[in-house]
């Protein structure tokens, strides 16, 4: 089996709250009797795309096994890539793909420069279909990237969610092989289906989603952050188990 963490929408801002959060996470993560082959972070790590806020990312992010990073629509592709990958900060979308324990993870950049809702552009969906095919048959995959594709129910993540998913739909009847979609930006642990696929929308570091039957205001900044447990086993069922870190 394949044991995978997600953390989503730490939105580091310079501040110590949402450091201190992260750490919360980290700490916990880091602390587990069984290591977890790799965490996944689906976006919004900095609040405001600053490089500060990449550096201080890279800080709390260090870990003993592999930490995967996708971007959000609070992130910024240059100081990304500047800050956080080490590499040179050009403006294009940030795919990048991972094999752990035999899964093919692909983070995908789902974001739209300025903007808040989502969209899987040309070239990184011809980056998907050209990373899936080339995996070695039967290898199980895992897509990830911030923004979910369909509605959670609350006006907030529905004003700017992924759109166009039609080609995602059709790219992912052509491939069984990808297991479930993994999201973040929603601040709300949830799961829905997409495409026939599970659905996981990881909650969030920061606040949490108050859906409109329990409130007005839609950021909860008194629930503790979470995360979520992905556990993935050899006969490509993935079982997903969430966490608040208190
Ligand atoms: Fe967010
Ligand atoms: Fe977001």
């Amino acid at each position: 089996m394949t044991l995978l963490a997600q953390i989503s929408d730490l939105h580091l801002d310079g501040g110590e709250r949402a450091a201190r959060r992260a750490t919360r996470v980290m700490d916990y993560l880091r602390a587990l009797p069984r290591e977890v082959d790799a965490l996944l972070v689906t976006g919004d790590i900095a609040d405001h795309g600053a490089e500060g806020e990449y550096e201080e990312a890279t800080r709390i992010l260090k870990a003993p096994f592999p930490v995967l990073t996708c971007p959000g629509n609070h992130d910024a592709r240059p100081a990304y890539r500047k800050a956080l990958l080490g590499t040179a900060p050009e403006p294009g979308p940030i795919n990048q793909a991972h094999h752990i324990g035999g899964t093919a993870v692909l983070m995908c950049d789902s974001t739209i420069p300025g903007r808040d809702e989502g969209r899987l552009d040309a070239e990184t969906l011809a980056w998907i279909e050209t990373t899936l095919t080339e995996l070695p048959q039967d290898a199980p995959a895992l897509l990830a990237f911030h923004q979910p594709p369909v509605r959670m129910h609350h006006p907030l993540p529905d004003s700017c969610m992924l759109e166009e998913t039609g080609p995602l739909a059709d790219l992912l009847q052509a491939h069984p092989e990808v297991v479930a979609v993994l999201t973040g930006h929603a601040h709300t642990a949830a799961g829905s289906t997409f495409a026939g696929r599970p659905l996981i929308v990881g909650p969030a570091v920061t606040w949490t989603l108050r859906m409109p039957w329990e409130g007005d205001a839609p950021a909860d900044r008194e629930q503790p952050p979470g995360l979520a447990f992905h556990v993935l086993d050899d006969d490509r069922r993935l079982t997903t188990h969430y966490r608040v870190v208190i």
